[in-house]
């Protein structure tokens, strides 16, 4: 008999949250981005509820405009590795963006991570959206959106052709006869590309999961081919049970297009729960969190997406402007949706800044109801598992381990124990056999 298909869960760890006001909320640490004891205590939280990861997100631009916790937090892969040393299970997932680096660095950083961590790093890979990033990298000019998914083509190539740069058995590490490594099993690349040139070989062995995890977030569709074609997970956001098995049923068939079997990529849903112990303690902290939001920050939140637009001078209870071209090579895969939606529901700006800043939370209300709606979303195909958010809840990870994972694993949805103690095992994905080794050395 086959095994039951199990939810898997992320944990995003986000500083002082993903809104602009977030912070205020009375029980925020207010310096939580860069307070390492607090991303301790969220990812040991999320690996005694037994999540497969914890997710870092990142992006390397800012202006005073930036949300709070963009302006001062970490970066993912310096604070995952410290992470490593204070959990033992759980997935660790970090951002880097592949338009301003190089495949030699993350390559090699990556596979540090995954030897400090015992196999359990992922790369969620972004082509960022912010266009004054090129201001940080000696570059007059933000690469246009196509031409960025091309170079994460190439960049992911070279990252995974640097990877297996050493066959597993290639060290013999023999002191007798003094032969620390087999020469025949230490490969070059010799890529020649239209972006990069990387001579290889990498100077860091495999783990013993073979390669870092893939992770994606586009939603263009450039994102959702890259996806389609790399990645083992991949985040979105979707507020309606019908976008997402939209969403789902599109990416799948795009995997399937590429060759892979549908099950090689998990959809992963971006969601905030709201719990409460009982419906109306739910609401009422949702309320909370509304009446956090001014409508000054939720213009910032949504000019963001607009490559940093300032709509402060436009009136706020009119139609919602047209915005041309403006943004177009930043997040497009959001701000389409952003005017579509606009467009369609007749908005206002102002309508349209505190929809996207506090949207209304399908997954609001007691642990029962919070489960209840997973389940559906889970059992009627809008989604693989979910990335649990800690948006206006600073206890938001806790309060989830604690009240809707058990109803989770009695539901037999989810997992009492881990069965693995690799990302890989935990997704339920095999290891890549090196593409220099003729047959897998650990069968
Ligand atoms: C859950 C989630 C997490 C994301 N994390 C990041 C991130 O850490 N850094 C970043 O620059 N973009 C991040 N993004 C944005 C996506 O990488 C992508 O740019 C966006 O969804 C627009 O899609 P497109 O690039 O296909 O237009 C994230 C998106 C989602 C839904």
């Amino acid at each position: 008999m086959s095994k039951a298909r199990k939810l898997k869960l992320g944990g995003l760890l986000h500083g002082v949250g993903v809104g602009g006001d977030n912070w205020k909320h009375p029980d925020a640490v207010t310096d939580a981005g860069v307070n390492f004891g607090f991303y301790k205590k969220q990812a040991q939280a999320a690996e005694a509820g037994k999540f497969d990861f914890v997710f870092v997100g990142d992006s390397v631009h800012i202006t005073p405009k930036s949300t709070p916790h963009h302006l001062n937090r970490f970066e993912p892969l310096t604070v995952l590795s410290a992470l490593a040393a204070v959990t033992s299970k759980i997935g660790l997932v970090g951002t880097v963006s592949v338009s301003y680096t190089e495949p030699f660095n993350v390559a090699r950083q990556f596979a540090s991570l995954d030897h400090i961590s015992g196999g359990r790093a992922g790369f969620n890979v972004v082509t960022t959206a912010l266009e004054g990033t090129a201001g940080n990298f000696g570059r007059t000019e933000h690469l246009a959106h196509d031409v960025r998914y091309r170079l994460a083509n190439e960049f992911l190539e070279v990252t995974k052709g640097l990877w297996d740069s050493w066959e597993d058995d290639a060290f013999i590490r023999d002191k007798q006869s003094g032969v620390f490594f087999d020469n025949e099993k230490l490969h070059s690349l010799n890529h020649k590309g239209e972006f990069f040139s990387v001579t290889g070989p990498l100077n860091i062995a495999r783990s013993n999961q073979g390669q870092s995890v893939i992770f994606q977030a586009g939603v263009s569709e450039d994102g959702r081919n890259f996806a389609a074609k790399y990645a083992s997970a991949v985040f979105v956001i979707n507020d309606s049970i019908d976008k997402a098995k939209q969403y789902y049923q599109d990416v799948k068939q795009r995997v399937a297009n590429f060759g892979r079997s549908p099950d090689e990529l998990s959809i992963l849903l971006g969601i905030s729960p709201i719990i409460g112990r009982t419906e109306a303690e739910a609401e009422q902290k949702y309320q909370e969190k509304l009446s956090l939001v001014t409508i000054e920050n939720a213009l910032m939140e949504l000019g963001r997406m607009f490559s940093y637009f300032d709509f402060s001078a436009y009136d706020l209870d009119s139609s919602f402007p047209d915005m041309g071209e403006i943004g177009a090579n930043s997040a497009k895969g959001t701000i389409v949706a952003i005017k579509k939606m606009a467009k369609e529901q007749n908005m206002t700006l102002r309508q349209v800044a505190l929809a996207f800043a506090t949207p209304r939370n399908t997954f609001c209300g007691t642990a029962e109801q919070v489960a209840d709606v997973m389940q559906q979303w889970f059992e009627e195909g809008a989604a693989d598992g979910f990335m649990i958010g800690v948006e206006g809840v600073p206890t938001g990870i806790e309060d989830f381990v604690e009240h809707v994972v058990p109803i989770l694993q009695e539901r037999n949805l989810f997992r009492t124990e881990y069965e693995h103690d690799t990302l890989r095992g935990h997704l339920g994905i095999d290891i890549p056999v090196n593409r220099y080794t003729k047959h897998d050395v650990r069968v």
